[in-house]
């Protein structure tokens, strides 16, 4: 080969080319004699700088860079599903198995699918079929419970010129031939390319209307996610992102769930890598991992693969969200990922701006959180990708720049606070720092699925806990004895209200999934004690007498007591209550 490109300077992960002109801008290149995967981030018509997605050490100048043609990009097909890869798509699972370790081994060239398991092939299109970009040719069963769907390359149509017959295929096996209106001829295997910086193409955003029901009271009846929307949960070490991400994973009716695992400690991790092949869907009874894709990045691997597998994760999403499913990506933790960026804007002398983060940090998170949507797919079925990231704050500072940016970018915000992780109030999520852009959009869905209007009892009881904040500092000054009880019965349901139905325990057999019918029913069991109680206390009842009341102890009790399919007792329990005011109430009166 003539004029072999070859390392000029090494840098960490950035790696530098003289006086070449063989590359494109994300080009994806292969660096030195163990063939190291690496992006082209630069050019200049002096150097090329490269950015490489694994360990450079040993690496020396002098060594060849060869290029690919192609920008990065990862293989999408049958096997992703109930899989452990690193950023850039390389099987985690396969390699351990292979070398009896997690950790990749430099110029491992495993390929991200098996190539050799066979896969039970339906193709779904005659000869003569007209087909565009997107549509459906084949499909198989890629987990127990999931369907996956093989679609043409968005950028490609034409006829159906062959097909092969119904039976086991292996990922590259050509299942669709595929004439264009130029007469060339496209073999369709069971997988494509896509690179994993350019969202997938659709025909149609549309409005998120539907709420990714997470089971989490907090979330779904406070500050409800939409299917196809954004959420960020920034918080301290130790307040419970990682136990939120994984309650979400587990209980939300997403139909797949890409948890990208981004940097955290390398221990830390390693749990993820063991417990979440151990959870189990609860509504299947299979395996969580059967429809669980796991990108996995700890902080002891290259930092370059880090900044990749956002971008990895998120393309696997669009893929399923082609097929019509929808998807929910977690990220745990953006803030890591953001340091990545960091540490590889600072290798290659780029003009720091806040906190030595690159000035594009707002535009990458940005473009992370703009993949996300509720779209109707090329191929006419509809899908969603829900993205909800982890932010960890240095110190739990919400003012730093990851948490700022991200604020702009996503419509969901949920603030853990460390004063209710410490005093065990979980989830830590502050009910008056977080909040919801999806009110509106979820409300008609809260209108079919519940009786009462969601949308006032929620705005009811937010009422109580702004006036609670205010009372809170009256008592502060001059104790709670000041306070009338028509004041205090305030106080008395807001705290009732936090622990009756804000905390959750995630480990406890009933109370770590509330469907959405249970919530609305305890939370309007718990505004009648307010409403009732409120008007006996006008009347003059003194508010211990109501507080001490059996029913109001059963109603705190409800989370735990009342299995999901069990609600009438709920309503039993309210009737109960209000009797035992009005009773009360009665003697009062006279
Ligand atoms: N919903 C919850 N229910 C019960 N315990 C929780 C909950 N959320 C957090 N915790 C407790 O807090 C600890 C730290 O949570 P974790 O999610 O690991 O924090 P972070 O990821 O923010 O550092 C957990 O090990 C667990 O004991
Ligand atoms: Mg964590």
């Amino acid at each position: 080969m003539e004029n072999q490109d070859v390392i000029y300077g090494i840098n960490g992960p950035v790696v530098t080319v003289r006086n070449s002109r063989s590359f494109s801008m994300m080009e994806m290149v292969f660096v030195g004699k163990e063939r190291l995967v690496g992006e082209i981030i630069g050019i200049t018509d002096k150097v090329t700088t490269i950015q490489v997605y694994e360990e450079t050490t040993g690496l020396r100048p002098g060594e060849p860079v060869f290029g690919t043609g192609s920008p990065m990009n990862v293989t999408l097909g049958p096997g992703i599903l109930d899989n452990i890869f690193d950023g850039i798509e390389r099987p985690l699972k396969k390699i351990a198995d292979d070398s009896g370790s997690v950790f990749i081994s430099r110029g491992s060239h495993v390929p991200a699918l098996d190539p050799d398991l066979l896969w039970e092939v339906t193709v779904t299109v005659q000869v003569g079929d007209e087909l565009k970009g997107g549509a459906i040719y084949a499909e198989c069963p890629e987990t127990k419970i999931i369907r996956h769907k093989c679609l043409v390359p968005p950028s490609l149509s034409g006829t159906v010129t062959k097909v092969a017959a119904n039976g086991k295929y292996r990922a590259n096996d050509t299942v669709v031939e595929l004439t264009d209106a130029k007469g060339n001829k496209h073999e369709l295997t069971l997988c494509q390319r896509w690179p994993i910086r350019t969202p997938r193409p659709v025909t149609e955003r549309m409005q998120p209307r539907i709420p990714l029901v997470t089971g989490q009271r907090v979330i779904d009846t406070l500050f409800p996610v939409a299917k196809g929307g954004t959420a960020a949960i920034p918080g301290g070490f130790g307040s419970g992102k990682t136990m939120t991400q994984h309650s979400i994973a587990q209980w939300c009716d997403a139909d797949l769930i890409v948890y990208i695992g981004c940097g955290e400690r390398g221990n830390e991790m390693t749990d993820v890598l063991r417990e979440f092949p151990e959870l189990i869907d609860p509504r299947t009874g299979h395996s969580l991992m059967e429809r669980t894709i796991l990108i996995a990045n700890t902080s002891n691997m290259p930092v370059s693969a880090r900044e990749a597998s956002i971008y990895t994760g998120i393309t696997m999403a669009e893929y399923y969200r082609d097929q019509g499913y929808h998807v929910a990506i977690m990220a745990d933790s953006t803030s890591r990922w953001a340091e990545a960026l960091r540490e590889l804007s600072g290798r290659m002398e780029e003009m720091p701006a806040e906190e030595g983060f690159p000035a594009y940090l707002p535009t990458r998170i940005a473009q992370f959180y703009e993949r996300a949507g509720y779209m109707e797919n090329l191929n006419d079925t509809s899908g969603s990708v829900s993205v909800i990231g982890a932010v960890s704050p240095p110190g739990g500072d919400f003012s730093e720049p990851v948490t700022q940016h991200t604020r702009r970018f996503v419509r969901c915000f949920w603030g853990l606070d460390r004063q209710l992780a410490s005093a065990r109030h979980y989830p830590a999520i502050s009910w008056l720092d977080s909040y919801s852009e999806y009110l509106v959009d979820v409300e008609h869905w809260w209108q079919d699925h519940s009786e009462g209007s969601w949308q006032e009892s929620r705005q009811k009881i937010m009422d109580l806990l702004q006036r609670e904040v205010r009372l809170q500092q009256i008592v502060k000054l001059v104790g709670p004895d000041a306070l009338p009880d028509t004041q205090n019965f305030i106080l008395e349901v807001c705290s009732l209200f936090k622990t009756a139905f804000l905390q959750q325990n995630a480990f406890d057999e009933v109370d770590r999934y509330c469907p959405p019918e249970k919530q609305v029913k305890m939370l309007n069991a718990i505004l009648a004690y307010w409403e009732r109680g409120s008007d006996a206390i006008a009347k003059g009842v003194p508010m211990v007498k109501i507080r001490r009341l059996k029913a109001v102890q059963e109603l705190a009790r409800i989370r735990l007591s009342v299995p999901n399919d069990e609600l009438e007792q709920i309503d039993r329990i309210q009737m109960r209550l209000e009797r035992s005011i009005d009773q009360i109430g009665g003697i009062y009166e006279h």
